[in-house]
Order: C-alpha cells, then structure tokens, then sequence
C-alpha cells in the first residue's frame, strides 16, 4: 500500500494497480503537490462538501471516469453535474474497486459554498490490500474514536490545524485512543489560521505514544 499526501486533507492510496483519491482541494491550494489535470483516480471520496474537500472533485471525475463516494447528500448533487456517484452515509460499508470504505462519525459541519446542506461531516475507514487506513476528515477530538480502533489500524491520518478541526495536543489524544500502526498529520499550513510544526507534532506523537508518526511535505509518499 502506497499513500501520497497531495498537500491539505488531500491523498492518494494505491495498491494493485487501484488508485483512491480522497479530499482532492488542488486547484488554489498554496499546498497542492500536484494539478487537478494531472492525478489520475479509480475512486475519488469525499468527508464532507466544504470547497477545502470538495476542490477539484467534478473535473477529476470527469476527464477520468472515477467514482465518487460520500454521503448521499453530497453524492446526489454531485451526480447532477454529470459524474458517476455512490451516496452512503456514517456507519456505512462501500466496496470500491478497490477495498472497501466505511464511513465514521466527524465532529464538524458539511455545507457547499453556496450554502447548500451536505449532509454529515463524515471520517472514512479504508480496507484495501489488507491495510486499514482511517482519513479522519475534518473534526475535534471525539471519544468513540476507540471504536474506530477495533480492528487494529495500519495507519491514520489526523488533522492538526486547529481553528476549524482539533489542534496537535488533540489529535496526540487521538493517537493514544486509536492505536494506529502510523500516523500522518493533515490539514495544516495552507491557510495562516492552519500554520503548525508538524515536526513538533511527530515528536509529540513519538514521545507519548507507540505509533510511527512521519510529518510528509506536500508530494511525499510513504509505503506501509
Ligand atoms: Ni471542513
Ligand atoms: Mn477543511
């Protein structure tokens, strides 16, 4: 299993050939490690509609043919622009062409730049090529991440930014509860609000916990 951090809440996991794309903001992102015409996508997933998720998610679908996954709110306006989309909500199971995906409680909110409702924030739990990853999308710390935990987990990423989700002292607390084999910070450094040391935020995870924190710059990829 392949994870590349393209920069914001932005991945790309690949195993056998299979590409998933999550959160894919690029366009306008001071961050993005890569452009919304160049990544290449089976499946793209969505947490929640806000535009920093969202991005660049109806062209990508378009020019590739990737599905979208979300919640079914989000998928249905989304299927009107003409893409193919697969509507499910929190607690929901989706087999993609690739693995599978759950969806988890987010404590946060989910409206599209016009207002419009979409649906729950939402976390995602990624079963592919024996690995589970859990993107946490955007929210506070939350106690029943410990559920989140059952199963074991190979890898989480957590966002760190503050002011719009948990800060670093929150998500090290949300390591202790998920246990995760790695952990990958996210949402940090794009917007002033959002600046962090991601490097202190591993040494924070490292000193505290059991797991493997790696602070990725925008295009670097780690194999698990
Ligand atoms: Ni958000
Ligand atoms: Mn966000």
């Amino acid at each position: 299993m392949k994870l590349t951090f393209l920069g914001h809440a932005a991945i790309l996991l690949e195993h056998a050939g299979g590409r998933v794309l999550v959160d894919p903001f690029l366009t306008g992102n001071p961050k993005a490690a890569v452009a919304a015409d160049a990544v290449e996508a089976d499946v793209i997933v969505l947490t929640h509609a806000h535009a920093d998720h969202v991005g660049d998610t109806v062209a990508i679908a378009k020019r590739t043919g990737a599905v979208v996954v979300s919640n079914v709110e989000i998928a249905g306006r989304l299927a009107r622009e003409g893409i193919e989309t697969i509507g499910a909500n929190t607690g929901g199971r989706v087999a993609l062409p690739v693995g599978a995906v759950t969806f988890t409680a987010a404590w946060h909110s989910s409206s599209f730049d016009d207002g419009g409702y979409g649906g729950l924030a939402m976390g995602a739990v990624f079963e592919i090529g024996g690995r589970r990853v859990y993107h946490a999308g955007d929210t506070a710390l939350f106690g029943d991440m410990a559920l989140i935990a059952r199963g074991g987990l190979d890898l989480a990423l957590l966002p760190i930014g503050d002011h719009f989700t948990m800060g670093p002292a929150d998500a090290v607390e949300a390591v202790k509860l998920l246990r995760p084999r790695h952990v990958v910070p996210i949402h940090y450094g794009t917007f002033p609000p959002i600046e962090q040391d991601a490097g202190a935020f591993r040494d924070a995870v490292q000193a505290a916990t059991d797991s493997v924190a790696h602070a990725l710059a925008p295009g670097e990829a780690i194999e698990f």
